[in-house]
């Protein structure tokens, strides 16, 4: 098959390393990958979120099945406009992509069918906001409606704040037109965790867990970030937790979007609160997570793509993958200054040397190549994976890989897998 994945960072270095190693796979491309990707996929120069060029670049080149990373180009069509010229993609449609591009939708959809989840308002107008937060104290949660790439979520603790918030997103300054509807919910307190499972429209294949590190700095301190290391299992998530979540939340969603007429397929990523056992819901994308998808892919032991392709067919049912019973732990390096502004073209030296540490894979977010020499282009640049027999160890050998790199003009936390350690 000649096969397209769509984005540029660490989740999808993961998803074209493991795809790349399928026997299904007689080319893969990558639109636009960086130069790590490029070691494993043809990177072609198309943005990840220019639905009209990904759809003339798959038709002119015959692409048999597109994998799509993010959410923008979901939200934006790019599976429906791909099906509806015979192109096989994985993913959901837009309408079914709104469990993520639309915090409301998502919302509305767990208070009819049951799904537990925060206690919540939807609203356009700052009075009548302002009168919930009243009626509900502080903490509390306010949340643009729409894509804000992971920075519109304010977790206000005075009823202030709370304000503030609202005043600042609905007022259009802050996230413009994401901001012009807002949710503002109930503070969850608890354990977070992720989970990933695999749809069909009617079938779901679990994957696996995850815990995620939002906060810039160690002991979970700073600004809130895309994600600064993970590790998979998450072993707040234990067997019985899986089934109460399929259960209770993730048959629930999936029988729910079909009877709303839009059936939902590709990889569901249900972020939860888990409190004395007993877990809900804090959202859902639409995606694989990043640096999430960078562990999970290091743990799985089946060829992945048949399981895409069972997803976009509707044939999940009875469909088994199977995964190393070792840890995976993902350190993110990071250009110095992020999540606020930070400079480009830094050069990255000893990526071999790290790479060539047994059990370790160097996963990379945001670099080019130039005439050889490996620079930084973002703010999240390499994700450090190794595997281990227990987040200790796993942990032990993500750092000798990350000692091993020699990049000055980054930065990475030094306490991932605090939590299970
Ligand atoms: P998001 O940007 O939507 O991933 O949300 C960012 C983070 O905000 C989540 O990972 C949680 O840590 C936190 N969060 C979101 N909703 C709530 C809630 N209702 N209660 C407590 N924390 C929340
Ligand atoms: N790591 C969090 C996310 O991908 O949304």
């Amino acid at each position: 098959m000649k096969v397209l994945v769509v984005g540029s960072g660490g989740r999808e270095h993961a998803l074209c390393w493991t795809i790349a190693a399928s026997p299904l796979v007689d080319k893969l491309y990558c639109a636009p990958g960086n130069a790590g990707i490029a070691d494993v996929a043809e990177c072609v120069a198309v943005a990840s979120d220019d639905v009209d060029a990904l759809v003339d670049f798959s038709r002119e080149n015959q692409i048999e099945f597109v994998v799509v990373g993010p959410e923008a180009p979901l939200v934006g069509g790019l599976v429906d406009r791909l099906e509806a010229i015979g192109i096989k993609a994985f993913g959901p449609s837009a309408e079914a992509a709104m469990l993520e591009g639309s915090k409301g939708f998502m919302k509305d959809l767990c208070a009819k069918y049951n799904i537990p989840t925060a206690f919540y308002g939807r609203f356009t107008s700052p009075d009548a906001a302002r009168e919930f937060v009243h009626e509900n104290g502080a903490p509390i949660v306010v949340k643009a409606d729409g894509l804000a790439a992971g920075k519109g979520v304010i977790i206000a603790e005075t009823i202030a704040e709370a304000e503030a918030a609202i005043d600042d997103m609905l007022s259009g300054n802050r996230f413009g037109d994401a901001g012009a509807e807002i949710v503002i919910e109930e503070f969850l307190n608890g354990e977070e965790a992720s989970f990933f499972v695999l749809v069909d429209g009617e079938h779901a294949l679990p994957l696996a867990s995850a815990q995620d590190h939002k906060r810039v700095g160690d002991g979970d301190t700073g600004p809130n970030t895309g994600g600064m290391g993970a590790y998979s299992p998450a072993p707040v998530v234990t067997e019985d937790m899986v089934e109460t979540v399929m259960t209770e939340i993730i048959y629930p969603t999936i029988r729910g979007m079909a009877a709303d007429g839009h059936p939902y397929k590709g990889v569901l990523y249900a972020g939860l609160m888990i409190e004395n056992g007993v877990p809900r819901l804090l959202e859902y994308n639409v995606r694989f997570g990043d640096p999430e998808c960078q562990v999970l892919m290091a743990r799985l032991k089946s060829d992945l793509l048949p399981a895409l392709i069972a997803s976009r067919d509707g044939v999940l049912d009875n469909f088994d993958l199977r995964w190393y019973d070792e840890v995976a732990l993902v350190v993110v390096m990071a250009a110095n200054g992020y999540p606020g502004d930070y400079e480009k073209g830094s050069e990255i030296r000893g990526l071999d040397a790290a790479g060539a540490i047994p059990d370790v894979t160097v996963f990379h977010a945001g670099t080019r190549e130039d005439d050889g020499r490996i620079l930084a282009t973002g703010g999240r640049v390499l994700g450090v994976t190794a595997l281990g027999a227990t987040v200790a160890d796993a942990q032990k050998t993500a750092y000798q890989a990350v000692d091993a790199i020699d990049w000055p003009d980054g930065f990475c936390r030094r306490d991932i897998g605090w939590r299970a350690i």
